[in-house]
């Protein structure tokens, strides 16, 4: 490879600017010149592409969200538009991409590879959500931020003698609500994967484990929900009813997706970051990072794409008795 073009996509995560840090910099030491794509694929569309110089890598290895802005972009699903990105790519002599974002943003890259341009992809989210990696850049800085917002909420919870719903991000995942869980000592945790969709039955749960728990002398109820279970204030309000226990919603919202990446997530990031570019170096194509029984690693997309993953049974149980 000549030209190394990044970009990220999809919701921001903390640890992506110690990426795109490390693969700026691995490519120039390896004697590969750069160029930065602005707004993820939306702004690969529009031309949004800069020569990267070693001043846009200083001053934000500690800071979270992304110096290259990041989007969601819908058309890049279609072909056409793969077509433009790919054109646009060789207009700016670009033969590398290395793009981070979630497994929408894979798809992405595979298209690409598709059309002939060199992809290697990370996993940049913080839902922990993307099957062929046991870390995923910003789930680490994310579940620290929720913990300590949770930590000063159970204060109040406390002194009120209160039930507190405190809803925190992952939409489709339940990782970050199931580390915060254990990590702040939750009564109870709600995840999508064990979610039935069933809310009478979830709720009249809540209400005998908060009456239960209340008999037993505690003088909060911390009930931690993922997004993907949702409806955090209708909760409140019908377990307020149902036990006579004063009881709050919280939702962190993005909150948890800023802040000052961990030590962990711009190590990791940054180790991924410098992996991506040498998997260009050596020829690959279609690749994406990932991490693994202690090692990091790299899957096809397509095989990744096609991994499953769930939330670990022995966890989720474990959390729900150290809950009691
Ligand atoms: O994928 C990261 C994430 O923060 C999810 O946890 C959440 O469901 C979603 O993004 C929110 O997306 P947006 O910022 O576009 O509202």
């Amino acid at each position: 490879v000549q030209t190394i073009g990044i970009l990220t996509s999809g919701g921001d995560a903390p640890g992506m600017n110690a990426a795109l840090r490390a693969v700026a910099r691995t490519a120039w030491a390896r004697g590969i010149d750069v160029k930065g794509i602005y707004r993820g694929y939306s702004g690969l569309l529009n031309d949004e592409i800069f020569d990267m110089k070693k001043e846009f890598t200083c001053d934000i290895i500690s800071r979270g969200g992304t110096a290259l802005f990041t989007a969601r972009c819908e058309e890049f699903k279609q072909l056409e538009y793969q077509e433009k990105a790919a054109e646009i790519l060789r207009s700016h002599n670009i033969d590398g991409l290395v793009v981070i974002g979630g497994d929408g943003s894979f798809r992405g890259a595979q298209k690409l590879s598709a059309q002939g341009i060199n992809t290697v992809a990370l996993p940049g989210t913080i839902d922990l959500d993307i099957a062929c990696t046991e870390y995923t850049i910003g789930f680490d800085t994310a579940v620290n931020t929720a913990m300590q917002a949770i930590d000063k909420i159970r204060d109040s919870s406390t002194s009120h003698e209160r039930c507190s719903i405190i809803e925190v991000m992952g939409r489709n995942a339940g990782y970050i609500a199931l580390w915060c869980g254990v990590a702040s000592g939750a009564e109870d945790i709600l995840i999508p994967e064990r979610f039935d969709g069933n809310r009478p039955k979830l709720e009249n749960e809540l209400i005998e484990s908060i009456l239960e728990k209340k008999a037993l002398g505690k003088k909060h109820h911390l009930i931690i929900n993922a997004e993907g279970v949702g409806h955090s204030y209708g909760m409140a309000k019908r377990i307020e009813q149902a036990t006579g226990v004063e009881t709050r919603a919280s939702i962190l919202g993005h909150m948890q997706r800023g802040g000052n990446p961990t030590a962990k997530d711009r190590v990791y990031a940054s180790y991924m970051g410098a992996l991506a570019v040498d998997l260009l170096c050596s020829g690959a194509t279609n690749r994406v990072v990932g991490y693994r029984n202690g090692q990091y690693i790299d899957y096809d997309i397509e095989d990744a794409l096609g991994m499953a993953k769930d939330v670990d049974q022995y966890e989720f149980e474990i959390a729900q008795i150290l809950g009691r």
